[in-house]
Parts: structure tokens; sequence; C-alpha cells
């Protein structure tokens, strides 16, 4: 009898997917080549409630959650692409992690113990996100893990002293773990041979309805304050209070609400492009944000070691670009929460530091919690 599920899902190809294994599992298989013919792995992280996590060793790249809206019916929550060649070409880091340095370094300039370094100015004036092949480009060595119901990747990357211009011979590891519960668990780790600045995250695009835009979607952030950024997304340096200003969601407010107010720091960031500084009394977890989506009840909750979280709102993206299952992404139709230090920080001495010695290892932990309302 123990046949019968498979066999009905062989037999109807679509139901298969909605099928819940009878024990977690994480599947590996091939997923193409690079231009200069690298294999690149795709992982397939199920659990017993039928949610499914993929990755790939590209970029250790989220390619695609899918969860149960509250009737059970399974989407897909990110943005990307079916096959290897959406991700070769220019895209704007789906499902990416992104380093050494997630966000922007002013002017690609920085010093270090009286040395001044320079990075890639690709972004207007600034650096962003690692530079021209930043973490989101490489090809990442993998394992799978499996351990007390949860499955996972492991993945791993060493960069080289001075890659992109960084200093330092950087050696980092991103987990992804799919519990039981719904959550998939980001854990960071890394250790270098001199000091650096390092700043990873994920820079997956959300939407919980699963196509559409995401202005319908509520957002909660336990932020009492954020960094205003100059017209270059550069923070000014000042930690401003949210409060009475279209950047308060201290209370769940539509994400679409005053996103065209009036408003410089709105204008500066054609929308939300703005790091939010997290409320915490100390070190360790705390929950920095919940999303839900009326239509469907899918809900999010993050939650992160990190101090801040970059709210940005997919304000770069023109429907120039098909993605999974013929999706067009317009304007506006995913959402990124990317847990992170603050941008600019090797120049912002005020902001928790960004530096990484030898002898210390970095560890920063992000839940994503899926859930459903009523
Ligand atoms: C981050 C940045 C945005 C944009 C996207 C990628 O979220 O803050 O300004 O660069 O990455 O398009």
């Amino acid at each position: 009898m123990k046949a019968l599920p498979a066999l009905a899902c062989l037999l109807a190809l679509g139901a298969c997917r909605g099928t819940p294994p009878e024990a977690a599992r994480v599947v590996r298989a091939a997923f193409g080549r690079t231009g200069d013919g690298t294999a690149i792995d795709i992982f397939t992280l199920t659990n017993t409630r039928g949610m499914e996590v993929q990755a790939i060793s590209y970029g250790a790249i989220i390619r695609s959650i899918r969860v149960p809206d509250r009737n059970g019916t399974l989407d897909d929550v990110v943005l990307g692409f079916d096959t290897i060649d959406g991700y070769l070409r220019t895209h704007p880091y789906f499902g990416a992690v992104v380093g050494r340095y997630g966000n922007r370094i002013a002017k690609g300039q920085f010093t270090l113990d009286g040395t001044a370094y320079r990075l890639a100015t690709n972004n207007g004036p600034n650096h962003l996100h690692g530079g021209v092949k930043g973490f989101d480009k490489a090809v990442w060595n993998s394992e799978t893990l499996e351990r007390d119901g949860a499955v996972g990747v492991i993945f791993t990357h060493t960069s080289p002293d001075g890659d992109e211009g960084y200093p330092g011979t950087l050696a980092a590891r991103v987990t992804y773990t799919l519990t039981p519960a719904n959550e998939l668990v980001v854990d960071y780790a890394a250790t270098t041979d001199k000091p650096t600045p390092v700043n990873l995250t994920q820079h997956s695009y959300f939407n919980l309805a699963g196509a559409g835009d995401i202005l319908q979607h509520r957002l909660m952030l336990n932020a009492d304050r954020f960094t205003p950024v100059d017209a270059t997304l550069i923070p000014t340096g000042e930690l401003a209070p949210v409060a009475g200003t279209p950047f308060d969601f201290r209370q769940p407010a539509a994400v679409g609400a005053r996103i065209d107010a009036n408003d410089q720091q709105i204008r500066n960031g054609g929308g939300y492009d703005h790091n939010f500084v997290i409320n915490r009394t100390g070190a360790g977890l705390v929950h920095a944000a919940r999303l839900e989506e009326p239509s469907t009840g899918r809900t999010l909750d993050v939650s992160t070691t990190e101090p801040g979280v970059q709210f940005y709102t997919g304000n770069f993206l023109d429907g120039t670009i098909t993605g999974t299952m013929g999706r067009v992404y317009k304007r506006r139709s995913g959402l990124c929460l990317e847990t992170q230090h603050f941008p600019d920080s090797p120049n912002q001495s005020a902001f928790p530091t960004t530096i990484l010695r030898p002898g210390e290892a970095l560890q920063s932990k992000t839940i994503f919690a899926f859930g459903v309302t009523k």
C-alpha cells in the first residue's frame, strides 16, 4: 500500500509535487553548466509537510521556495529562473548570497588599519554587493545534510586575497536548513587570514501571492529607527526615528500604502530601499519582520542575529525579465528583506563593525519561518 502515493504521483504528474514525503529528504541533481563548463548542481529540500526549497551551487542561490497557502495549495514565493541560463545572464541578485559585502560602500573606498583599499564602483559612484564578480557569481562547493528531521545543504567558498580588491583570504560557509516547522534557517560562517570587511546576506525576492505585485502585502518591521540615505543610497550616518514617516512599520501596514509618499527618502530610494535598525537589547536572534499576504493567507516571519535589515521593494524591476514558469517580473513584483550589517559600515565608525580579523569566527543566523493566517 505504501507504493500507492508514489504511483498516483507518477500517473498524475502535476499532483506529484504536492504529495509530502514520509520523511524529509534532500536530493541533488544536475542543473547545467557555466560558460566555462563547470557543472552546477541543484538541491531540492523537502519536509514532511510538503514545503520545498531549491538551491543551486551557482551563487548559493535559492531558486524556489514552495509553501502552502491557507487552502494547502503550494506555490513558489520567490523570484527566480527555470534554468541556469537565466542566472548566468545579468539579473538583480535573485535568491543569491551576496558577498563579500552586501549593500553599498561609498565610492568603492575604505581605509582599514591605515591602508586604503579600492573596490569596483559598479553602482553609480559606489561599490555594490561585492563588486563585478561577487559571491553571487561564484561556484560554491556543496554537501548535503540530514539531522533531526531537518534537511539541508552546506555551501562553501574560498575568496582569495585581493578578490575584487578586498584584503585577505576569506573562507565562507552558508548552510540552508529546512525544518519540520516550515522554517528555512540560513547560517553564515566566515574566517579570514587578514582583516577584511564582511557583510553576507540573502537576496531572495519574496512574493507570498506567487504572482502580481507586492503592494498589498502587509509588513511589520521591528525597528524604531532606519538609516536615511543620500541620492546614491549611501547612509548619511544618522539613525533617524521612523515615527511619523512612511518608514514606520512598527504596526503592520500595506507595503503600497505610503510607497509613493511625498518624502525625500522615498524619492531617494524610488520606493523602499533602506536599511532598518532592528530593535534589540543584546546579541542573539530577534524577530525582525513579519509579512502577510491577505489573499492567500501566507505569512513570513524573519528572525536574525544581524543588527539591520534592508527592505527593498523591487523598484528596479521593469518587466524585462521573464522568470520561473513564464512569470514576468514587473516593477515591485518582489520584495527583499536582506538581514545585514548597515550599508557603508567600513566608512561609518559609529555603525556596528563589519571588520573580521584573523582568529575571529563570523557567525550569523537568519530564520525565514513560513505559515498561514486564517
Ligand atoms: C539591493 C539594493 C538595491 C538594488 C538591489 C539589486 O537591495 O539595495 O538598491 O541594488 O539590491 O537590484
